[in-house]
């Protein structure tokens, strides 16, 4: 492990970022690449562990995958392509990877045991070990079918009409990956509207999928088609450096081909609302998810009020806001943001605990956290953690920018999990 020491006291950044491509949209064009029929080229693949954990996963249930340069090539052959695996399937840290996994092998007339790391070992799966139980799928696994490691014996599956108790794309995805190979009709109802990149994804692999309002229903034995993706970049990656640019001295910063997909964009209302100097330029609606380019330059920010509906649009960015509203005139309040407690670390305490020793004032709430604002100037130094969490540890990278005295990050390995260059991205600009 060991201590890594931060760049701290920085008075200007500078110049454009390409950041890495879009994890969730990575992972899925690798799901579906590998039960569609035909080849699937992907362009931009984000090279991360998460991702990568999926390509290792599905390599096992027998799909040829090829690594050429920045594309992956999957070489499809329908669902029935899937094969029993041999050994177990271990998805690292990729909360993404098991819950869509577990969707797709709940049609598949076979056994998988499925097993992660220490944080995937405490994150709550019943979410979609039981609508997957539901649709016919024989599942089980510590407590009930709650933790890893899980087992899985699937096929002969029908639709089920499912109102998920939160808005989760990875609930809600696993259901619809389900339900392509169910008999009939699966429908899922959120209470919010969480990310739709499986919906685009599936229209992209040529399948039919409804949506009215919060409810989306999929027919089951759909043919799906291998195609060409092309990876937006990853507007949660984006996100830092949207922070950064915001908080440190004299910064002007444009991240390019950014992913803009309206169900991910809560930071950046966000940021206008806090009075952010955020000016945005969509380039194309690229294939099926739009991108653009975002430039921020260095703002004076006022406190806000972020929950209900908006909370799914920027659930992952929540620790990075955390960190921008201590350096904004008045107070923030993060509110309705449980779900931020079952993420790789539970968020709430790893911003507050880790904000707090740099010299944040900020205070837990059962969910979410009330940010006291005005600490500019006040960021001194410290020993601080990821805990394992790659949003945590970046997030406190960024936090270092203003900090006036030494900071020392401990597991910064963990970064990798969805940025390993951010570093050397994060270098370009000083
Ligand atoms: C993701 C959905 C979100 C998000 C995660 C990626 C996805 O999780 O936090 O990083 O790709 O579907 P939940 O569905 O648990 O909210």
């Amino acid at each position: 492990m060991g201590k890594h020491t931060l760049q701290t006291n920085i008075t200007s950044l500078q110049g454009d970022i390409i950041v890495p491509g879009d994890k969730s949209i990575s992972h899925r064009s690798v799901m579906f690449g590998a039960v569609a029929e035909g080849v699937t080229t992907v362009t931009g693949f984000l090279m991360g562990e998460d991702c990568l954990s999926t390509v290792s996963c599905f390599r096992q249930l027998g799909v040829e995958i090829e690594e050429k340069n920045d594309q992956m090539v999957i070489h499809g052959k329908g669902w029935a392509g899937l094969k029993e695996p041999s050994e177990v399937l271990n998805v690292g840290n990729s909360g993404t990877t098991i819950r869509l996994m577990m969707g797709i092998l709940a049609g598949r007339n076979f056994h998988a045991t499925l097993i992660g790391d220490e944080s995937i070992g405490k994150r709550p799966m019943t979410r979609v070990t039981k609508p997957l139980g539901q649709m016919g799928a024989k599942i089980d696994g510590r407590q009930h079918g709650e933790y890893t490691p899980l087992s899985i014996r699937g096929g002969g599956i029908s639709g089920i009409e499912y109102h998920a108790p939160v808005a989760s794309a990875q609930v809600k995805s696993s259901i619809l990956l389900a339900g392509l190979q169910a008999e009939g009709i699966t429908t899922v109802v959120e209470p919010e509207k969480s990310r739709d990149h499986t919906e685009r994804m599936i229209r992209q692999f040529g399948g039919t999928v409804d949506e009215k309002g919060l409810s989306v229903s999929v027919r089951g034995g759909q043919p799906l088609k291998g195609t060409e993706i092309q990876v937006p970049g990853d507007i949660s990656s984006a996100a830092f450096f949207l922070v950064a640019g915001a908080i440190v001295p004299n910064s002007c910063i444009t991240l390019k081909n950014v992913g803009l997909n309206p169900t991910r964009t809560g930071i950046i209302d966000v940021m206008k609302a806090m009075g952010a100097d955020i000016t945005i330029e969509e380039t194309a609606e690229e294939q099926f998810e739009p991108i653009g380019d975002i430039t921020i330059k260095t703002s004076h920010l006022k406190g806000t009020t972020i929950g209900g509906e908006l909370i799914p649009r920027l659930i992952d960015e929540l620790p990075i806001i955390a960190l921008l509203a201590t350096q904004a005139e008045g107070e923030t309040i993060i509110r309705d943001a449980h779900e931020l407690k079952v993420k790789e670390t539970n968020r709430i305490d790893t911003v507050v605990n880790e904000l707090s020793k740099l010299g944040a004032s900020i205070t837990a709430t059962d969910d979410g956290m009330v940010i006291h604002g005005d600490d500019k100037d006040k960021f001194t130094g410290g020993v601080v953690s990821s805990h394992g969490d790659h949003r945590i540890g970046m997030m406190l990278a960024v936090a270092a920018l203003i900090c006036k005295e030494e900071v020392s990050l401990e597991h910064k390995e963990a970064i990798s999990v969805s940025y390993p260059q951010f570093f050397a991205d994060l270098e370009k600009l000083m």
